[in-house]
């Protein structure tokens, strides 16, 4: 049959909390040509912790690659045009696998055991809190009682977010995982790295790496050295577990797919998407969380307000490190998921913007989702979600308002935040992620930082950054970063409506509503 010639095509697999996707881009117009997702199942087999099945993730990822390429055929486009695969992930989700099997080493503990009884794979997801106890006693061993011990060197604070700690309690309490790492079977890695580790080869010769982005979310990894800390290492785990960083990898990788420095975290390769390159811009990501990172040049800028100082991205070997400053909000698109599968209260995301732009107000109603406790700007991993304001008036409908403008809420925090650390305050804030459909989540965000709000009509900018990243990887080169070659990108602005008296008295509600959030035990 006919077969349509186009330029080289570079491909993106976005492995997300919610969701894996496999897209296809023309590297000419960066014109997305065809996709697939599929949807990843999440467990929380005990109060605060989450999991995923690090199989079904890696089968994710095989169907939504199969699928892409199948409509590729049907629409007469040649998959042999593909270059480069660019692989981008949810950060800091941490797995344990072993080596001479290839098995995971934990997943809904039990449950793992009778589908595999010789070997194991371990996974805690990035919101899991169940690390609490394990951050207490490290704050507790640091001089001061000081959570930001470790940022000089990290950029982080001491939290259960970060990669760090999850191994630890992984080699603590699950003796699979104790076993493998005395007997150094145990290798351990982000989600980018077991992807990457089965899709090169898995236990008969797969390359193990990371890429800095995700190495700088593990708080093992010096951001000024950009390099693992051997002081990191030795002051809370009693071996080493190697992974190579992808810059470091003396080329075994095996095909023209993952090539030097394809692979990026989801935060990072957003804001390559949105072209963030210079010192100073900004981009917002709604995804399960919700990520804003401003680009701070090639120096690491420390946050006085609660922000994170996290690599932004390194787009080649020889080429340099660029930094960021990020404010991370745990729970965003997770607070619809919430509604629909715990309260069912709604089939469906569109339904929830039916239902509140049916009355356009939460009538004093305050959603604070701290399910994870909170992150950026506190970093109280004891705060718990709360409801307030409720009256006999309240119905559902003022529950969608407010969990909608929760999350515009949470972003005006961290763009506070933000503005306070740079000093120079964002005139506009550009979006991306799935939650950004939403027209009336973005008009309130709008509202609420009173600046206008703008995001791009293509709204994978998650997958476009990674697929750029790869296409211009070197030995690759089909795609070039220059911004203007990207001109023709098209977006939706949304102003301001409300007048900012308003918006600052709701926001002032807000606040004190997360302050119940994090007293409501005392
Ligand atoms: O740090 C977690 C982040 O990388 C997850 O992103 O898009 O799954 O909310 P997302």
């Amino acid at each position: 049959s006919h077969r349509i010639m186009l330029g080289p095509l570079v491909a993106a697999i976005d492995q997300g909390t919610s969701s894996t996707r496999f897209l296809v881009f023309n590297s000419k117009t960066a014109e997305l040509l065809s996709h697939h997702q599929v949807e990843i199942k999440q467990s929380f087999p005990k109060e605060g912790w989450v999991e995923e099945d690090p199989k079904e993730i890696l089968q994710s990822v095989y169907e939504c690659m199969e699928r892409t390429c199948e409509k590729l055929t049907q629409l007469n486009i040649d998959i042999s045009n593909i270059k480069a695969i660019g692989v981008t992930n949810q950060r800091e989700t941490t797995l344990v696998w072993d080596k001479e099997t290839g098995e995971p080493l934990y997943n809904a503990i039990g449950k793992y055991v009778d589908l595999c009884t010789t070997s194991y794979v371990f996974v805690l997801v990035w919101l899991d809190l169940r690390t609490q106890s394990t951050v207490e006693n490290l704050i507790n061993k640091t001089p001061g009682r000081n959570k930001n011990h470790l940022k000089h060197k990290t950029g982080l604070p001491i939290s259960t977010y970060f990669s760090a700690v999850k191994l630890r309690w992984l080699m603590d309490n699950v003796k699979e995982v104790h076993e493998a790492v005395v007997s150094h079977r145990a290798m351990f890695g982000t989600v980018d790295s077991w992807l990457i580790w089965c899709l090169t080869g898995g236990k008969s010769g797969g390359v193990h790496c990371t890429d800095v982005t995700n190495a700088s979310r593990t708080m093992l990894f010096n951001i000024h050295t950009m390099d693992w800390d051997a002081e990191l290492f030795h002051s809370s785990f009693h071996c080493f577990i190697v992974v190579h960083l992808l810059f470091d990898v003396d080329n075994p990788i095996k095909s023209l797919l993952f090539l030097h420095n394809q692979c990026l975290g989801d935060q990072s390769a957003a804001l390559v998407g949105q072209m963030c390159f210079q010192d100073g811009q900004a981009k917002n990501t709604y995804g399960t969380g919700c990520f804003l990172l401003r680009n701070t040049g090639a120096k690491p800028v420390m946050s006085e307000h609660g922000l994170l100082t996290t690599v932004a991205y390194k787009l080649g070997r020889d080429k340099p490190a660029c930094y960021a400053l990020e404010g991370s909000v745990a729970i965003a698109g997770a607070v619809v998921r919430w509604l629909q599968d715990n309260l069912g209260i709604i089939g469906s995301s569109e339904e929830l913007e039916k239902l509140a732009a049916s009355v356009g107000t939460s009538y004093g109603c305050y959603f604070v989702p701290a399910f994870s406790g909170l992150y950026a700007p506190y970093w109280e991993p004891s705060a718990r979600g709360i409801i307030c304001g409720l009256t006999q008036f309240t119905n559902k409908r003022h529950l969608a308002f407010a969990a909608l403008e929760a999350v515009c809420f949470q972003t005006r925090e961290i763009l506070d935040a933000m503005n306070q650390d740079s000093g120079i305050p964002l005139t506009q804030l550009q979006v991306d992620g799935g939650m950004t459909s939403n027209k009336l989540l973005m008009q309130l965000q709008a509202d609420i930082l009173c600046i206008p709000v703008v995001k791009p009509s293509m709204p994978e900018t998650t997958a476009l950054g990674a697929a750029m990243a790869a296409g211009a990887a070197e030995g690759v080169s089909v795609w070039s970063l220059n911004p203007d070659d990207l001109s023709e990108v098209t977006s939706e602005k949304f102003e301001p409506q409300i007048n900012p008296e308003e918006s600052e008295f709701r926001y002032a509600r807000w606040k004190r509503a997360v302050q119940k959030s994090m007293n409501w035990e005392t």
